[in-house]
């Protein structure tokens, strides 16, 4: 008995020890960063003391920062919406990045670093329209669009059921939209109903690049790669849109950002365009505002407007989805942990299923009070953010509206809180704030250097790690 008091008290005193000699290394690293310029505040992993590495493990996460910077504007870069993504992607661990189908082996590692817009590749067609990773890649994303095919029998019987005819035909389909197995599918069966389609991706993280090689090898001209810049992401919309000798007239669009630029810079071309089909919530929106200024001249589908959309991507797959990408980011246990949920629509109430299956003790916020009715039948606590967020260890948001996580929430969270983001696009949580301050700033806002914040985004997540 007593020798298990002494012992304790030894494990005390060296804890202890540790945390103080963790503090003075961190007292110095903060003086260090304090007397920096804010360009220092940005400096590459690499760059950072080494005795800091070591020292405190914590500190790694400090000196993962690196924002984007943000001033460098290039040609394409005119739209503000991804400047968040693209400061984030820069500190996403590759671990983290990795998707299941991202097999690095495949991928050529000698030619990783170098942009697929300064690289000349050819498929085996001889065609060069197309920029994609590496085309290499083809054979394996083809086996993975064979497995994706298995499971999708309704697009694959409706190839059947067309019997070489091609309804499609005279369709030249633009679309933007995540590239994955799954996409190629429905892809390549709009191609064997007679339509023309050229592609790009919604989101710069979530090409699955031996995806898009495998469609570009067959003769989709398909412009993505996982890992994309802000200006790439543009110009691959570009490329897409703008191609002598073909104009698109459909619009299959994920996000209204495809549909933007055509509206925007060829205005000719959206005025020929037969109709829009519009797969987010956010899409919707904007071609609501549209409509409603009276510019909207192309019919428009909402896709959120079928019931499987609804129930089976925002609901059930989301009820995947938040856990795949909590898991991925974050490796921490989530029995016991109090998760607030904002929204508690379709996305919502999946991600809320998810997490109390796994024993998280979930509440809610809600601004429909029919929303905040079905929570608190469905069994939990309907509240308001600002009441709980000092005690959450996770906040999610699944509204598709705007600054529903504040800076000054932000301020108020405890230690380590995850913020992850279900809903569109990087509005819901002020993650612009995030880039606008420097490492000191966080520092003392957290009380610590361990301050996370994870950002998510349907089942690809990146995480800024601070
Ligand atoms: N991550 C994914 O894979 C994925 C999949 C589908 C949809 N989405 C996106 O998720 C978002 C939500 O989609 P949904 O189908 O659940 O929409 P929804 O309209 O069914 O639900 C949104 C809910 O959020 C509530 N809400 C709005 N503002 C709020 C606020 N400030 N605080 C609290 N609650 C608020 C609304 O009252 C509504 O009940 C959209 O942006 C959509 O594009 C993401």
């Amino acid at each position: 008995m007593t020798d298990s008091v002494v012992d304790c008290k030894t494990e005390v005193k060296q804890a202890t020890k540790y945390v103080k000699e963790t503090e003075n290394v961190a007292e110095k690293y903060s003086a260090l960063t304090v007397s920096k310029n804010s360009s220092d505040v940005n400096m590459n992993v690499g760059e950072m003391p080494s005795a800091a590495f070591t020292a405190v493990p914590t500190l790694k996460s400090v000196k993962k920062i690196q924002f984007a910077n943000m001033e460098d504007k290039q040609e394409f870069s005119k739209y503000p919406t991804k400047a968040g993504r693209r400061s984030l992607s820069r500190s996403v661990s590759q671990s983290s990045t990795d998707s299941y189908s991202s097999a690095a082996s495949y991928t050529d590692s000698s030619d990783d670093e170098t942009s697929p817009r300064d690289k000349t590749q050819v498929n085996s067609h001889g065609s060069s329209d197309f920029c994609v990773k590496n085309i290499k890649q083809a054979e394996f994303g083809r086996r993975e669009i064979e497995i994706a095919e298995q499971d999708m029998s309704a697009l694959i019987s409706l190839r059947k059921r067309a019997q070489g005819e091609k309804p499609l035909a005279g369709s030249n389909i633009v679309g933007c939209t995540h590239i994955t197995a799954q996409t190629a599918v429905l892809i390549e069966t709009l191609v064997a109903l007679g339509a023309q389609c050229r592609w790009t991706a919604c989101n710069i993280y979530s090409t699955q690049n031996e995806v898009a090689a495998a469609l570009a090898e067959t003769g989709v001209p398909v412009f993505a790669w996982k890992g994309e810049s802000e200006d790439d992401f543009w110009w691959c919309i570009d490329r897409c849109v703008n191609m002598d000798g073909w104009q698109a007239n459909m619009i299959l669009d994920d996000g209204g950002d495809l549909t933007h630029w055509v509206y925007k810079k060829y205005p000719s071309v959206f005025k020929k365009v037969r109709g829009i089909v519009e797969e987010s919530v956010t899409g919707v929106h904007r071609l609501y505002q549209l409509s409603k200024a009276g510019k909207l001249c192309v019919p428009a589908m909402n896709v959120n407007d079928s019931v499987t959309k609804q129930k089976f991507d925002n609901l059930y797959c989301c009820r995947e989805s938040i856990l795949d990408g909590l898991k991925r980011t974050t490796d921490i246990m989530f029995g016991g942990k109090q998760v607030v949920v904002c929204g508690y629509g379709e996305v919502g109430k999946g991600c809320c299923t998810a997490l109390k299956a796994l024993g998280a003790i979930v509440c809610v916020t809600e601004i429909d009070p029919i929303c905040a009715l079905q929570a608190c039948m469905d069994g939990f606590r309907v509240v308001k953010l600002s009441e709980v967020i000092r005690q959450m260890d996770v906040v999610i948001t699944c509204t598709g509206n705007k600054n529903v996580v504040t800076r000054e929430q932000l301020d108020r969270m405890k230690n380590g809180c995850i913020v992850c983001n279900m809903g569109h696009s990087n509005t819901e949580i002020d993650v612009v704030m995030c880039a606008s301050v420097t490492v000191a700033h966080l520092q003392h806002m957290s009380g610590s250097f361990n301050l996370k914040l994870q950002y998510s985004s349907s089942l690809k997540v990146s995480n800024l790690e601070i």
